[in-house]
């Protein structure tokens, strides 16, 4: 069986995220509808075996952490939980703190996610590439190309062209050392931890040698990174797998609205029910709650569309309610796609004495209850629905 890490850290990082990591903990701010965390813990409950999710931070636990970490866990029927460190003991002090929680049950392997990227986490990709390339116990990094200007703030992966093998490790070098940068993804082996625990054991050394401060803690302080990708580098346990889906790093306002970018574009495959559109118009003052799924559609100002209601090829006139989990839809009435130079046809209501299917309009504040079913239909202004319709015209 699998696990996953999630390294969100805590209130004093995401520095750059302020204000707005005021008032929400950053790896809650919605990235395209929803928390940056969803992302990372849909795509963990997608991989096969996957037992369980462990956030580690710095966080107090709050009541927004805890509701999310609920409301997910249910969602998706799998474990979460939060694991929360005395102090910032870096990324790779904070597993290996909770070595115990992480490898009880016996994974085989387990991920380590930034919290603070956006990716289409191709993680299954990763077991694969781990079980082809390399031996088994090797760890594997998520790597991407970057410029070589902006790699010096990232990570910096050497390879051996052949086997994958990560030759030489730099965080974020002073000067050019590769294009190849760090994803802050990786697949690890419970193996990680003696490699871990090598650094610990010497920092403690380090720390009797010194004034005895409070050294315990600063010998727990582990950085991932510097400490251990550097020193692995070269000894063919480390593997890079490079991706070409997308990747970036959300660390200020404006990466936030680059990844929801990123994010929506992957909808069209991956949740399309998240989607509003394509083609549609929204009038001021429409108000419109969650889940409402609208395509192919004009809705005019002062409508408003309810939980979860479904809104296909129609008109919704001004000020019209829909109710919850209602659907109103039409049949489009578009040119032939296969004949170039096909026009609209514009043909009569009716054809041999029945209303022909065409797009749905709804008139003027007119109030649709919910859960019902409104289809090629046009409902005149002011009426007020008792239940659904099909190809009638509502007078
Ligand atoms: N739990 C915990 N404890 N999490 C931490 C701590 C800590 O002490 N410190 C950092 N993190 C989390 C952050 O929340 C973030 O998700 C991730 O670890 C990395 O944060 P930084 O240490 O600030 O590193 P970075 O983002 O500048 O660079 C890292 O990510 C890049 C990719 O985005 C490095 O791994 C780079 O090599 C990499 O290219
Ligand atoms: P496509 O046309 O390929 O998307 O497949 P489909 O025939 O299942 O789609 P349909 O036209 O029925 O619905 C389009 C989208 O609306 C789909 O993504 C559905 O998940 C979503 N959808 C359908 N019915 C409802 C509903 O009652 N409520 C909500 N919120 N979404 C709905």
């Amino acid at each position: 069986m699998l696990k996953a890490v999630i390294l969100i850290g805590g209130p004093q990082k995401g520095t750059r995220f302020r204000p707005l990591s005021f008032e929400v903990p950053k790896p809650l701010f919605p990235v395209a509808g929803v928390p940056i965390l969803q992302h990372h813990i849909e795509a963990c409950a997608k991989v096969p075996n996957m037992k369980e999710i462990l956030l580690i931070g710095f966080y107090q636990p709050n009541e927004e952490l805890t509701r999310f970490m609920c409301n997910t866990q249910q969602e998706l029927k799998i474990s979460i939980r939060y694991l929360q460190e005395y102090s910032a003991l870096g990324t790779g002090g904070g597993i290996y703190h909770f070595r115990d929680q992480i490898v009880s049950g016996s994974p085989e392997a387990f991920f380590v996610l930034n919290a603070d990227v956006c990716s289409a986490f191709p993680l299954t990709e990763m077991l694969s590439f781990q079980k082809e390339h390399g031996e088994p116990n090797s760890f594997v990094i998520l790597g991407t190309t970057a410029n070589r200007t902006q790699s010096l703030n990232y990570g910096c992966i050497v390879e051996n062209e052949e086997t994958r093998e990560v030759l030489h490790y730099v965080e974020k070098p002073s000067t050019f050392v590769s294009d190849i940068i760090n994803c802050g993804v990786y697949l690890f082996t419970p193996d990680i931890f003696q490699h871990i625990g090598t650094v610990f054991q010497k920092n403690q050394q380090d720390m009797l040698l010194e004034e005895p401060t409070n050294g315990w803690h600063r010998a727990e302080a582990i950085r991932l990174e510097q400490d251990i990708f550097t020193a692995l580098a070269g000894q063919g346990k480390l593997y890079v797998y490079k991706t070409l889906s997308f990747w970036s790093q959300i660390k200020s306002a404006g990466s936030a609205i680059y990844a929801s970018r990123l994010y929506l574009n992957q909808y069209h495959t991956t949740h399309p029910e998240r989607l509003l559109g394509p083609n549609v118009s929204i009038g001021t003052g429409v108000t419109i709650g969650a889940g409402v799924r609208v395509r192919e559609s004009i809705i005019l100002h002062g409508a408003t569309l309810q939980d979860h209601c479904c809104v296909l090829n129609s008109v919704v006139g001004w000020d019209s309610t829909i109710g919850k989990w209602a659907r109103v839809e039409g049949t489009p009435s578009d040119p032939n796609p296969n004949d170039p130079y096909a026009k609209i046809d514009s043909e009569t209501l009716f054809r041999d004495g029945k209303l022909t299917p065409s797009i749905t309009i709804l008139g003027c504040n007119v109030t649709i209850p919910s859960e019902v079913i409104i289809l090629n239909s046009i409902v005149l202004p002011h009426k007020d629905l008792n239940r659904g319709f099909k190809n009638q015209i509502i007078l």
